[in-house]
């Protein structure tokens, strides 16, 4: 359904180059739900846009459904492809009603609305009269269902989904993600969910990508992922992960990954993650490595495995 190739999106600050994503290639099959987890400011946003196209490529290309879409601004390919945010109303008009705001896009594209509200509504669970109301009526997990509700009114189907349950009361988290999950299947979407840690992707996600200052280290099939995490990376991410069972929380040695992830700004020469590995060599801090395939759908970015 996607494909990636060889993505770069660089921003200037002044007269320096920030690489938001740095050289990122990778597919997703159709009703796939592609999970992608990293710190804050490693790209996971950025390459989102860059999919959505609320962002321009600064090199590489990318394919929907064989199709370059890379610079186009064809009307018809952009509904297919939408993106749900982690505050939906963060940038919209609160003087709009709920109606009005899931038809907008419609609107925009000069589409009939017909009954679509009401199905729409009723799709992402809310009430019927949700549709006469305002934004600030209504709890954050609802706010996001119409965040939703907005996002599927141009029958996409390829969903970007930044971050849609972070915000959420965690009693609220698991049925949002859920109807995110129920949808999917329901309406046949293939989605990229966009998180800070792995907890949150592991039960949704067919195929998980762990991204480092604007790259991928590695990616995995997630059963794959958390049984045998390769990059070291990846290791120190799910040894912070929260257990749900509290005995084998307490008896755990927690570790944490320290300090901050360079600057994009100024990223390290060699490996992105050789200032905070620890199990960085020499040749770390000279040569930058590859992604590459390790074992069937699993591909790892680390000179540890350069031998095998
Ligand atoms: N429009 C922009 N202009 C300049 N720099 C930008 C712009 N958008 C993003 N950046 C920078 O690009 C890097 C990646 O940002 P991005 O928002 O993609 O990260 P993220 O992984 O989504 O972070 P978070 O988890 O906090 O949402 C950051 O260093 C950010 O400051
Ligand atoms: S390449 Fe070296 S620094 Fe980078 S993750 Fe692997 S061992 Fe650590
Ligand atoms: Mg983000």
């Amino acid at each position: 359904m996607i494909e990636v190739q060889n993505l770069t999106k660089t921003f200037s600050i002044g007269k320096e180059k920030l690489t938001a994503v740095n050289n990122v290639s990778f597919q997703i099959e159709p009703g796939e739900i592609l999970g992608l987890v990293g710190e804050s400011g490693c790209g996971k946003s950025t390459l989102g846009k860059l999919l959505v196209r609320l962002e321009r490529p600064t090199e590489g290309k990318i394919f929907f459904e064989g199709k370059e879409i890379s610079n186009s601004s064809d009307r018809h390919l952009c509904r297919k492809i939408q993106m749900i945010f982690q505050d939906p109303f963060a940038s919209l008009n609160p003087r709009m009603t709920v109606d009005a705001l899931i038809r907008e896009p419609l609107v925009v594209h000069r589409l009939p609305v017909g009954h679509i509200v009401e199905e729409l509504l009723d799709l992402v669970g809310l009430p019927k009269n949700a549709a006469s109301r305002f934004p600030h009526e209504f709890s954050g997990g609802q706010k996001q269902r119409i965040g939703i509700a907005r996002a599927l009114a141009l029958k996409p189907q390829f969903l970007i989904c930044d971050e849609p349950i972070s915000a959420l009361d965690v009693s609220i988290q698991a049925q949002i993600a859920s109807l995110l999950q129920r949808l999917q299947k329901e309406l046949n979407l293939t989605y990229l969910f966009i998180a800070h840690d792995l907890a949150m992707v592991r039960y949704l996600s067919t195929r998980i990508a762990v991204m480092y200052l604007g790259a991928f280290v590695e990616i995995a099939p997630s059963d794959m992922l958390f049984e045998k995490p390769l990059h070291p990376y990846t290791e120190l991410l799910l040894a912070s992960i929260h257990l749900p069972n509290p005995e084998l929380e307490r008896k755990r040695t927690r570790v944490f990954i320290s300090g901050d992830p360079p600057s994009p700004l100024h990223p390290p020469p060699g490996c992105p993650f050789s200032t905070r590995c620890p199990k960085a060599m020499p040749i770390c801090r000279i040569e930058r490595p590859k992604l590459v395939q390790i074992g069937e759908g699993h591909e790892v970015a680390c000179h540890l495995y350069d031998e095998l």
